[in-house]
């Protein structure tokens, strides 16, 4: 039988998302309903190490589910890489009498409640981990959707639409670069909201006179004088682009690389509510007694997943999104 939760801790890792805040809320509130204790854990993996706490009520998190960024902060921890380190996280979970430990973050920080985990085990411990996925690049393979994404799109989106206004009375062209990590999602679906003339993504082999030259060159023979071309991070550099783009083909081009702008900002309807489903959901899944898991989505449901074999799943790229933009864009038809 398992043993019962009566306190867990919940921290935030990794890259900061906006959404982060209202899932810290939901797994607050969530225990709280059941009777459980919170603890936040401040500044990721490195607030476990170095028993850095705050305790929870559904006041602390009270006014926090509209703001971006995270209330507990958070950090890339490096020395939660060490078994030393691991162990001195265990050491502050029995100090605090922590039953489990929600961790909301993005690959990084499941790879951490995956060694934690793993470690708990190893050193007779029955800390459960369970994991929530909160990254603006969308990039966690067992999960369809992080929370974060849809508010970095929609910022990204607000602010290319901006650049247009002026590509477009300047006749000029804009070469934007969008975060990503190794990953083309946010650029990708930022290409296809804004209408862009090209979109690079790390998951196409770039050819640069195919996906860039004859597109610019074919948009410019159907009477189009300004173009957007959206450059994930983990494509290439915006400036080598823009480079390549005023040698092959004589333009001009400005640079606009978006940075961390992306990840701020109040969180969208749909970070909300995942954000808020899938907070309870942890906290429910521990509670009923499930082991190490991981909250994700999985054709626009909730599902709860073993956390091994989760994190050993990857997603297929769809490229789909890909053909769709090659479509609409028109500069893709004959000559
Ligand atoms: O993982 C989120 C992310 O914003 C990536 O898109 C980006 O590559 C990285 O974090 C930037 O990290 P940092 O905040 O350490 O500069």
């Amino acid at each position: 039988m398992e043993k019962q939760i009566k306190r867990i801790g919940v921290l935030t890792s990794g890259g900061d998302a906006p959404g982060m805040n209202a899932a810290l809320r939901a797994v607050v509130r969530a225990a709280t309903s059941w009777g459980i204790d919170c603890v936040g854990i401040r500044r990721g993996w490195n607030g476990l190490i170095n028993s850095d706490f705050i305790r929870m009520d559904t006041s602390s998190v009270s006014h926090i589910i509209n703001k971006g960024g995270t209330l507990l902060y958070t950090a890339r921890s490096e020395e939660f890489r060490t078994v030393d380190g691991q162990d001195k996280a265990l050491g502050t979970c029995k100090l605090l009498g922590l039953d489990a430990i929600v961790a909301i973050g993005g690959d990084g920080t499941f790879r951490g409640a995956l060694d934690l985990s793993r470690r708990a085990a190893e050193k007779g411990s029955s800390l459960r981990v369970a994991g929530i996925p909160a990254t603006i690049d969308n990039d966690i393979g067992c999960s369809h959707y992080t929370i974060g994404f849809d508010t970095a799109c929609n910022t990204a989106i607000e602010c290319i639409d901006k650049l247009r206004d002026t590509m477009q009375s300047h006749e000029r062209c804009s070469v934007v670069e969008v975060m990503g990590r190794h990953a083309g999602y946010l650029a990708l679906n930022v290409g296809l909201s804004v209408g862009a003339s090209a979109v690079l993504i790390p998951e196409r082999e770039l050819d640069f006179e195919k996906d860039v030259v004859e597109k610019i060159r074919r948009a410019r023979l159907a009477g189009t004088t300004h173009y957007m071309v959206v450059v994930a991070e983990g494509a290439g550099s915006a400036m080598e682009i823009s480079e390549r783009i005023r040698e092959e083909v004589g333009l001009d081009p400005r640079v606009t690389v978006l940075g961390h702008v992306q990840r701020g900002g109040a969180p969208s309807a749909q970070d909300r509510v995942t954000a808020s489903r899938m907070g309870y959901t942890a906290v429910k899944a521990l509670a009923e007694g499930n082991g190490n898991c991981i909250i994700a989505t999985k054709a626009g449901q909730l599902v709860t997943l073993e956390m091994e074999e989760a994190l050993q799943m990857k997603k297929e790229f769809d490229m789909s999104a890909y053909r769709i933009l090659e479509a609409l864009t028109n500069n893709c038809g004959p000559l």
